[in-house]
């Protein structure tokens, strides 16, 4: 019989007797599994686990915050954080190719998470032997669960492992949807906007830009997200949607008339999607004057964006990420 408070129970003991005295370290995304892994390990074994945040600088606006203060706050984790901002960015330098960011963003996510293990496993204490993972059951069939289902995009999930990794993983999410991991998260007392959070891919606003990655257009474009996202939530939308890219295309200009001038700046495409497990996705007929308030509303106040399109293709023929 199915219960949040079962699920929670059941792993706690197991993890407890898993773990014994050991250590554990877990990687933060910001996202909803990595964030319910964490705490019902953190249930678990309590200060035996250290968290660690990489801040790619990719992320959106406030998020970081969210898991800094408002995570650390509901659980008590002890968290590292890592601001990695401008080695991505030196990394990402001139790259424009969807597939050679993604491999970027993961080397460099890889070895900054490893660095900051290597100074926690030089912690005094107990032997660090486990690496918490979010994973979720849809992962472990998607991932080869030997359906041999093809990969389409390297996905790349944060805490994703490099392959001579020696450590014992705890996946205490494997056997859960996504709904059910929510449920668990809110039971555990997580903050409503880490539980509730739309999928993010772990490479992050990185393959949102199309065309090279820049400080300055990343700024841009967590403008026009989080103008996109308030606006969203603010019609209640938030559950009807599975999740709204918002994307910069920052290799395309187009001209517009803005104040008393020609303009010649880029677009900004809203792609809400609906879904119920990313493999196929629908385009979400969001009703028309909520998408005119975030239109008007990023057009007047994103510098250099002076066109909004909306993206109207299924999944398939279209990814959900442009990238
Ligand atoms: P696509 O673009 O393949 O995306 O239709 C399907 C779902 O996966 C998310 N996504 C990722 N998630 N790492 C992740 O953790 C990734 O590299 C990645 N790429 C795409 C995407 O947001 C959508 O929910």
């Amino acid at each position: 019989n199915w219960t949040t408070g079962n699920v929670i129970e059941e792993q706690v003991t197991a993890i407890r007797e898993r773990v014994g005295d050991k250590r554990a370290i877990c990687g933060l995304s910001g996202g909803v599994d990595s964030a319910v892994a964490a705490a019902l390990v953190q249930k678990a074994i309590g200060s035996q686990l250290t968290c660690v945040y990489v801040d790619h600088g990719l992320m959106r606006k406030g998020e970081t915050e969210q898991v800094e203060k408002d995570f650390v706050a509901a659980t008590g984790v002890q968290l590292k954080v890592v601001d990695a901002e401008e080695r991505f960015l030196t990394a990402l330098k001139g790259v424009s190719d969807p597939e050679e960011k993604r491999k970027i963003i993961g080397r460099e996510f890889i070895r900054v998470f490893e660095q900051a293990q290597a100074e926690i496993i030089a912690d005094e204490g107990p032997a660090v032997e486990f690496l918490v993972q979010g994973t979720l059951y849809p992962d472990v069939v998607e991932s080869g669960g030997g359906t041999g289902t093809a990969n389409i995009k390297s996905h790349h999930n944060v805490g994703g492992l490099p392959e001579d990794l020696e450590f014992k993983l705890i996946e205490p999410l494997r056997k859960l949807f996504k709904d059910e991991v929510r449920m668990v998260g809110q039971e555990l007392g997580l903050p409503e906007e880490i539980v509730q959070r739309q999928p993010f891919p772990g490479p992050g606003l990185g393959i949102r830009i199309v065309g090279e990655v820049t400080k300055e257009r990343l700024d841009l474009l967590r403008e026009a997200d989080a103008i996109a996202r308030e606006e969203l939530s603010a019609a209640g939308l938030d559950r009807e949607i599975w999740q709204c890219p918002v994307v910069l295309l920052a290799d395309v200009r187009s001209v517009g008339v803005q104040g008393d001038g020609r303009t010649y700046g880029h677009p900004i495409v809203l792609r809400p999607v609906s879904s119920e497990d990313a493999m196929t996705a629908d385009w979400s007929r969001l009703p028309y004057d909520v998408l005119s308030r975030i239109s008007t509303r990023i057009t007047n106040e994103v510098r250099d964006v002076n066109r909004v399109v909306l993206d109207v293709t299924s999944k398939p023929p279209g990814t959900i990420e442009w990238e």
